[in-house]
Formats: C-alpha cells, sequence, structure tokens
C-alpha cells in the first residue's frame, strides 16, 4: 500500500499557545505531584500576593520569542489558579494580549477547585476574556474522595457548573479520576452519572496514577491500599466510554471526550500535535521551534531570577528527529484523528498490518487509528513503532 506524504508538524505552520502555571494549592491531594505549594509549604521569598506581577514580568520577556503570531489558546493551569485573585488571572491573560497577541476565537482556559470560585470570581473572569474552565471533579462519591483526600464537597460541584454558566463560560469541562483503590463499578458508573448530568462540554477521565514520593504512594507501598489490577482499569474505561459517547460526548483523544470538535481543548491539541508554546511560571515547559526548556522549579528561585531581571530558565534541550518523531508517535497514536501512515513510513508496513489483522487498529484516510480494544492497549501499540 502506498504512503500518502502529508506535512509533518515542522513544515506546517505551527499555532501558539501559552501555558501559565499557578503553583498554589489549599491542601495538597495525597495523588497529586504537580509543582504545588499550600500556603505552609511555600516558604520564604515568593507570594501569592505577587505572583501575577512575576509571571507578567516573564510574559513580557518571552513575548519576542512569539515571532509575531499570536496566540491561539492559553491555559491557566496549576495548582489550582483559582486560589488567585481573578483579577490577578485577568492582569496575566491582559498582558499575553498586550504584548504576544490574542488572536481572534482564542481559547482561553482555566482549572479550577469547584470550592475555589464565586459567581463573583467567575463573573469577573469571563469579562476579563476566559471562555473555558475546567473543574476538577474526580468523583462524586464521599468515600472515593476520601480516599483521594480530596477536600472540596460534592454537593457544590452542580452550583459551580451552573455559576460558571450563568456568567457565561461557553465550555465547561469536568476532570474525573477512575481507578481509586475501594472504588467499586458502581461508584464509578454514578461519579459518570453525575459528571453526565452536569451537561458538560467536555470530559476528562485519567486512571489514578501512583506518584512516587506522594502521600498515597506512600499509603500503596504500606499496603494500607491496594490499586485495582488492569482488567478492573479497563472495564472502568469502557463504561466511561459507554456512557459518555450514550451521553453525545465522543472520544477525541483516549482519555478526553467532548461534545463536538468545537468543544475539544484546542489547547491540549495543540500539544499533541508538537505545537509550539510558551510555559509561564515555575517549573513549566516551553516548546518552540525544535527547542524545548524548562524554568526553575520553585516559585522562590523563579520570583528571585525575574526580580533581579534574569531568566527563569533552568535548562532546554533540542529535539532531534528521532525524538520527533517518536513523541510524534506516542502522541497522536491516542488521538481519534489518528497517525498518519507517512509519520511510521514504509519500514513500519508489516507492523501496520499485524496490527489491523488484530483488531486493535484501522486505517481511515491513511492514518492508522485505535478501535475501542487498541484503545485499551494504546501503550502496546505504540511500542510497536518505537525502540
Ligand atoms: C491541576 S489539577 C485541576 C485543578 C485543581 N487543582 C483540582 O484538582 O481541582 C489537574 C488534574 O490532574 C489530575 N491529577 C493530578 N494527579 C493525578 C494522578 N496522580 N493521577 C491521575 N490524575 C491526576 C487532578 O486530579 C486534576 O483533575
Ligand atoms: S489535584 Fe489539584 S487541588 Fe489537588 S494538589 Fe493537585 S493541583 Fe492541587
Amino acid at each position: 500500500m502506498p504512503y500518502a506524504e502529508s506535512p509533518t508538524p515542522s513544515t506546517r505552520d505551527r499555532a501558539l499557545g501559552v501555558y501559565v502555571h499557578v503553583p498554589f494549592c489549599s491542601v495538597r491531594c495525597g495523588y497529586c505531584d504537580f509543582n504545588t505549594y499550600t500556603a505552609d509549604e511555600l516558604g520564604e521569598g515568593a507570594t501569592r500576593a505577587s505572583y501575577a506581577d512575576t509571571a507578567i514580568a516573564e510574559i513580557v520577556r518571552s513575548a519576542p520569542g512569539a515571532g509575531g503570531r499570536s496566540a491561539e489558546t492559553v491555559f491557566f493551569g496549576g495548582g489550582t489558579p483559582t486560589q488567585l485573585p481573578a483579577d490577578d488571572l485577568v492582569r496575566m491573560l491582559a498582558a499575553i494580549d498586550d504584548t504576544i497577541g490574542l488572536a481572534d476565537g482564542v481559547e482561553v482556559t482555566t482549572e479550577a477547585n469547584p470550592d475555589s470560585v464565586t459567581p463573583e470570581s467567575l463573573a469577573t473572569l469571563r469579562r476579563g476574556g476566559f471562555n473555558r474552565i475546567s473543574f476538577g471533579v474526580q468523583s462524586a462519591v464521599p468515600h472515593v474522595l476520601a480516599t483521594l483526600e480530596r477536600t472540596h464537597d460534592p454537593a457544590n460541584v452542580p452550583q459551580a457548573v451552573r455559576w460558571a454558566r450563568e456568567a457565561g463560560f461557553e465550555q465547561v469541562s469536568v476532570d474525573l479520576i477512575y481507578g481509586t483503590p475501594g472504588e467499586s463499578m458502581d461508584d464509578w458508573r454514578t461519579s459518570l452519572e453525575q459528571a453526565v448530568a452536569l451537561g458538560p462540554d467536555h470530559v476528562s477521565a485519567y486512571a489514578l496514577i501512583v506518584e512516587q514520593g506522594t502521600a498515597f504512594a506512600r499509603k500503596v507501598r504500606r499496603g494500607e491500599v491496594v490499586m485495582p489490577d488492569d482488567d478492573e482499569t479497563a472495564d472502568k474505561y469502557l463504561l466511561a466510554d459507554e456512557l459518555l459517547t450514550g451521553a453525545g460526548l465522543g472520544w477525541y483523544e483516549l482519555s478526553n471526550w467532548a461534545r463536538d470538535a468545537a468543544a475539544q481543548c484546542r489547547h491540549n491539541v495543540l500539544y499533541w500535535h508538537s505545537d509550539d508554546w510558551f510555559g509561564i511560571g515555575p517549573g513549566a515547559h516551553s516548546h518552540l521551534a525544535g527547542e524545548r526548556w524548562w524554568n526553575v522549579k520553585h516559585p522562590a528561585a523563579y520570583a528571585q531570577r525575574l526580580a533581579a531581571g534574569e531568566s527563569p530558565r533552568h535548562d532546554g534541550e533540542t529535539i532531534d528527529a528521532p525524538t520527533a518523531r517518536t513523541e510524534r508517535i506516542m502522541l497522536e497514536t491516542r488521538l481519534r484523528s489518528g497517525l498518519a501512515l507517512s509519520a511510521l513510513g514504509p519500514g513500519a508496513r508489516s507492523e501496520v498490518a499485524e496490527l489491523v489483522d488484530s483488531a486493535l487498529v484501522t486505517i481511515v484516510d491513511e492514518h492508522l487509528v485505535l478501535t475501542l480494544t487498541g484503545r485499551l492497549l494504546a501503550d502496546a501499540v505504540v511500542r510497536k513503532f518505537i525502540e
């Protein structure tokens, strides 16, 4: 079969995104190892009150690197961005607009904990240009939330979603986690049904990852909690796909479902296509024109660098062609739009044929697309093509 040529990410015009990391949380959930700090953990040298100005200093420094391109997407993540006053988030967005520029129709997302928003803060965000919000819901079941050491009150979730709609947010997303120890299939069904009842435009559902160094990993090691086996996790994925699809949310990436193409998270799609983005904030990664670099991790070191008029960059690397190929295969295989066969080259024909024969993939418009069974075995599919 001839392999059609399609432009690679290095030759097509790459979209530009901006990620702003906000490294603050009110409490740390036991399972989470993100670069985020509670008030007690933060220490000296950085404050929440000064964070927006520090990040704005980095935005101003970064802007010339955009090469005249405006941002198609902006994503405030964390941590919990909504731990900062809404006015601070709006000021950072305005600084991006003033320096890098925001493209027409820009998607501007903030992540939020359902307990960290009010009708007023949501209205301020919406007026300031935010149009998408992603709530960390995780589960609707109290004993599951307790195992995760989540402190938000599940009763606040419908209210937070209603407030976001009333404030005029066009896109509302919810994050769910499955596979928490002690979570039954019925528990997971309840969480999915309640998520669907919120009428979201988008749902992300990730299997719980045991991150080394977290309080949760210590509990697993001590045998206080037992992680489910792979079969149970696979059954939960299938239930998620069935219920979300039944509610009109189609998968567009292994762990992400959207009401329609317009409801897909364009910022994440930009990552998955290895486009370009600035990462603003402590520990944030940037990826531009074949280079990747990352900032110093601690908010105090980050603030110190910028206060001294220095770059917060810690280290970086040039992405060589084999690395770019591997990353493209790993990311685009997870997408419903699939991986262009041209990215694999003619040398992979027999592996592709084997995967088609085993019903793990189908070929659609010269792209390799995972079947439902293939989605459960995506890592094994990817391993066929990378050393
Ligand atoms: C920055 S948080 C979202 C906003 C807010 N901090 C919250 O949790 O509500 C991003 C997402 O990562 C998920 N996450 C963090 N650690 C995880 C883990 N170990 N396994 C699976 N998902 C994880 C969280 O549950 C959350 O939905
Ligand atoms: S899951 Fe969200 S709220 Fe919990 S510690 Fe991580 S970033 Fe903070």
